[in-house]
């Protein structure tokens, strides 16, 4: 399975953090954020990895990333998102380098200390999402479980006014080759982006979509509450395994 990283977007959440470099070299803790999302794909046995990048800042990946054979990838590949036009136009750009392959995605503000390697080696088709309980659903992707059957999603719901669950359909997925032809089919959204909620609820809608919860750990970093509870999280956690 190859790997992509979606690390595009102007992340004027930010600002005035991202004036000066791209969302995803902002340190966490000891880190830039972008090595907790390759580190995840390395420890599920992902080494072949495309980073999408964009906005003005693009080139600081390069000396922080170089070729990634110092996070143990075999093959690192970069490309451009020219227009902020959402996830899953950035993922649309990563069709030639998937090559029909499955991939798995992940956004590169979202941190995790969860293992996903077993839903890496067991995928066989459709989709897989990585669902986890939050105390703020209405600012994600927020399923919408059957009432006769708990386990059942009808729709995911983008930042609904009205969470129906407490999950967040966190930013790690897995796909198979035919969510380009998922991608090429959709509309922009209300706020100008095609829509990874909507590429999620067509594989509803063929009836090959299955979910996992994630055990640990898991943030997305994009505003500043966020990202604080995200550096606390790893500071806390790393301080305490180089005390034992
Ligand atoms: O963090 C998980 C959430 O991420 C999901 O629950 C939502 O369903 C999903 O829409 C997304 O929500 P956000 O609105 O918080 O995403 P944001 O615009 O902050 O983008 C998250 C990452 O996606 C960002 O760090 C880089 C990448 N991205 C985003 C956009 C809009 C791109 O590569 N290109 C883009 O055009």
């Amino acid at each position: 399975m190859k790997g992509i990283i979606l690390a595009g977007g102007l992340a004027t959440r930010l600002y005035p953090l991202t004036h000066a470099t791209n969302k995803h070299l902002l340190p966490v803790f000891d880190q830039p954020m972008i090595y907790y999302p390759i580190m995840t794909l390395v420890s599920a046995g992902i080494d072949d990895v495309i980073v999408v990048t964009g906005g003005p800042h693009a080139g600081h990946f390069l000396p922080v990333l170089r070729n990634g054979k110092d996070f143990g990838l075999r093959h690192l590949e970069y490309t451009y998102q020219a227009n902020n036009g959402g996830i899953a136009e950035a993922l649309g750009l990563c069709e030639e380098f998937a090559d029909g392959e499955p991939v798995c995605v992940i956004l590169g503000d979202n941190t995790t200390d969860a293992d996903i390697r077993p839903s890496v080696e067991q995928f066989s088709g459709g989709a897989t999402i990585f669902l986890k309980a939050v105390p703020d659903p209405q600012r994600f992707g927020c399923p919408v479980f059957d009432p006769d059957d708990p386990q059942k999603i009808v729709r995911i719901e983008e930042k609904p006014a009205n969470p129906q669950s407490n999950y967040a359909v966190t930013g790690l997925y897995i796909y198979d080759g035919g969510v380009f032809d998922i991608v090429r089919t959709l509309t922009p959204s209300d706020r100008g982006e095609l829509e990874i909620t909507d590429v999620n609820n067509r594989y509803l809608e063929q009836g090959t979509l299955s979910w996992v919860e994630l055990s640990g750990f898991w943030s997305d970093a994009g505003t500043f509450e966020s990202l604080y509870r995200t550096n606390r999280y790893w500071a806390e956690k790393k301080s305490a395994a180089s005390s034992l």
